[in-house]
């Protein structure tokens, strides 16, 4: 399985920490938040990882991370995406890298306690199709959210002003090669953009979603009030403690 950070968009709810740098660059406690979904991928054994940023200061991406070695990769892979047409459109400029192979894409703000082994050993045993991970929040509003029924998804509505569950859905995602084809079949949403929601719905419609609960903490780092929170959970409870950027190179498969 091949592994896609979404690190493009131009951050704007962030501004003007945004203004003239890119928003996956700014510090998580005591690593640039890029760091952490990257850290995500390779400890649940994923190894061939491709980069899509875009906006302000995208070579630093290459002067912070080069081929990954500080992470025990070989060799990453970038793309640029132009804009900001959506999560979808960033996700279909790396059609050429997933080359016809199963992907695991996490959005480039999206930072979690634990690791995600399980869900990558389960997607590789479902073959097609796609996953989504949820996790109960307090204000599913901000989300994707998940209405769950029984022991799968009946739909999922981006940012509901009344949301049907608590359910959010998690920036980690799981797709079979057919997400791209999806993807060119995407109309921009009223905020103009190619959402993601739109394609986990196509996947729902056709009966091939499957979802899993994410154990421990997770949060995005997009708004002032979550980034915040971010700093706060990832100093105070010691996650992704491992700093990569002044360890000795680690196996991708390392423990927690
Ligand atoms: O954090 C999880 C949520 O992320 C999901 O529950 C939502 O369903 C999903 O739409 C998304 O919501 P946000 O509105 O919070 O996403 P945001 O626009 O902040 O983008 C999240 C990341 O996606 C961002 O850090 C970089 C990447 N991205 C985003 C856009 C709009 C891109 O690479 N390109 C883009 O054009």
């Amino acid at each position: 399985m091949k592994g896609i950070i979404l690190a493009g968009g131009l951050g704007t709810r962030l501004r003007p920490l945004t203004k003239v740098t890119n928003k996956h660059l700014l510090p998580v406690y005591d690593k640039p938040m890029i760091c952490y979904p990257l850290m995500t991928l390779c400890r649940a054994g994923i190894s061939r990882i491709m980069i899509v940023t875009g906006g302000n200061s995208a070579g630093e991406f290459l002067r912070l991370l080069g081929n990954g070695r500080e992470f025990g990769l070989k060799h990453l892979d970038y793309t640029y995406q132009e804009g900001e047409g959506g999560i979808a459109e960033a996700l279909g400029l790396a059609e050429y890298f997933a080359d016809g192979e199963p992907v695991c894409v996490i959005l480039g703000d999206n930072i979690i306690e634990n690791n995600i082994c399980l869900a990558v050993e389960n997607f590789e045993k479902q073959r097609e199709g796609a996953k989504i991970l949820v996790k109960e929040v307090v204000d599913a509003h901000r989300f994707g959210v998940a209405e769950i029924e029984g022991n799968h998804v009946a739909r999922i509505e981006e940012k509901p002003e009344t949301p049907r569950s608590h359910y959010a859905v998690v920036g980690i995602y799981f797709y079979d090669h057919t997400v791209f084809g999806k993807i060119r079949r995407l109309k921009p949403s009223g905020r103009g953009e190619l959402e993601i929601t739109d394609v986990n719905n196509f996947y729902i419609a056709e009966g091939n979603l499957t979802y899993e609960i994410l154990d421990g903490w997770w949060t995005d780092a997009g708004t002032f009030e979550s980034l915040l929170r971010a700093n706060s959970l990832v100093a105070e409870t010691g996650a992704n403690k491992v700093s990569p950027l002044n360890e000795q190179p680690v196996s991708p498969r390392f423990p927690r």
